[in-house]
Order: C-alpha cells, then structure tokens, then sequence
C-alpha cells in the first residue's frame, strides 16, 4: 500500500465552542458548531496523520480514526491542548474559546429577584498564543472570525499567537462561518494572502491539509 502523505505525523485540532458555566443551570457560550474542526481533523485523519481532536460539546460524530477528547470550559481545553502538543508536530486552533468565564460559578441556581444582576467575567487564557510562545520548530495554525478590518485583524493574530499560517473568515461573506456546510477563507502567512472562492468545509479542510503537509515536508 502506498504510504499515506501525513503518516507518522502527530497533530492536534482544537474544534467546537467552550461551555463557562453560571450555575448548574445556565452558561456563556458562542455558535460554533465545530462542523470546520471536524473537516479537518478528518481530513488530517484520511491523509495517515495521528490525530487528537480537542473538542467542546457538539452533536457531530468523531471523524474516522480520530481520538477524541472532549472537553467543557476553556480551562478544560487549555490543559487537554497543552497537554496533547507535548510531543505532536503541530496543531490546527479551530476552536471558539471563550475569552471570559465567570469568576465564580455558583453551586447552586441563582434565583432571580426583580432587579437586575451583573456576573463578573474573569478572562481567559489564550491556548493558541500559550502554544504559540512554546511552538518551538513545530507548526502552528489558526483560525479569525471577523466582521470588520479582517485582514489587519488576522495578520495581528498571525504574529501575536506566532502562527505559521492564519484561516481569515469574514461573517460578511454570503456562505461563511457558523453551521453552514460552506466556507470562504484567506490564507495569510509571512509571505503573503491567498484567498479561496466560497466551497463545501470539507474542501477547505483539503486545502488546509495541503499547507500543513508542505510545512512539514
Ligand atoms: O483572538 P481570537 O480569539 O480571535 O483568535 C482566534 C484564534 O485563536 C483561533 O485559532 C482560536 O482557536 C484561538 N484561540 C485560542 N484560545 C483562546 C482564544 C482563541 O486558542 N482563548
């Protein structure tokens, strides 16, 4: 059988959206369906490479031949991504991390009153920049989900969480972003953007694959 092109590599991808608790009852969170970080982790998968998938709570299967692992708050990423990294090749941040948690959670239901309430949100720490800081010769790619100033948006991440290469998507494109089965994405790296007409995730998730292969080549 021919060898597979990421055979013997190890990766990581963050996907889904991070749950912070309030109360036993209630919680912050965001619309990502992690249906992006799914594409690639299989297509990452398909290509012989050894995958973690970091996951918060969605409602789609592991892809084939991925270990999953799953995960609630971003505290929870944070330690299973950290941890997972040790000894990977790279990983691809695909995940809607809350950048606030509640400073407490309570144990238990607040119960409401007549007045208003305010919760104190705590931020959170950046896994990718955490990762980033520590990459080493190992590859490092994200995702910027803007609605305005993209590209100067996505290039300030590219050099802040020290990204090989950065996904852009913009919720101003028609057939972009959350829970769609389509995407339109720029790459942008040090050398440059390229950017991709509108296509099914999965093939995004090909072309991503692609770069990640002739990184690691
Ligand atoms: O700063 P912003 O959240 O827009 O950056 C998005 C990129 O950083 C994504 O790749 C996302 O997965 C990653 N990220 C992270 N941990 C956070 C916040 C964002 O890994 N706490």
């Amino acid at each position: 059988e021919k060898k597979k092109s990421l055979q013997g590599k190890r990766l990581i991808v963050t996907a889904g959206a991070t749950i912070e608790a309030i109360d036993p009852v209630r919680f912050i969170s965001n619309h990502s369906t992690g249906k992006m970080g799914y594409a690639i982790a299989g297509e990452l998968a398909g290509r012989g490479a050894e995958v973690t998938l970091v996951t918060g709570r969605t409602s789609l299967p592991t892809p084939a031949g991925v270990e999953r692992v799953d995960v609630l708050s971003a505290a929870e990423m944070y330690d299973a991504a950290v941890r997972a990294f040790d000894g990977a090749d790279g990983a691809v941040m695909c995940a809607a991390v809350a950048d606030y948690t509640p400073e407490s959670v309570s144990e238990t239901k607040i119960k409401k009153c007549d007045g208003d309430m305010c919760i104190t949100l705590r931020r959170t720490r950046d896994i990718a920049a955490e990762l980033g800081a520590h990459k080493g010769s190992r590859l490092l790619a994200g995702f910027a989900l803007e609605t305005h100033d993209e590209e100067a948006h996505a290039e300030a991440k590219l050099a802040k969480k020290n990204f090989d290469f950065i996904v852009l998507n913009s919720l101003r494109d028609a057939g972009a972003g959350f829970r769609g089965d389509t995407n339109k994405v720029t790459f942008i790296d040090r050398a440059g953007r390229e950017e991709l007409p509108l296509m099914p995730k999965r093939e995004v998730a090909a072309r991503i694959a692609d770069k990640i292969e002739k990184i690691l080549k």
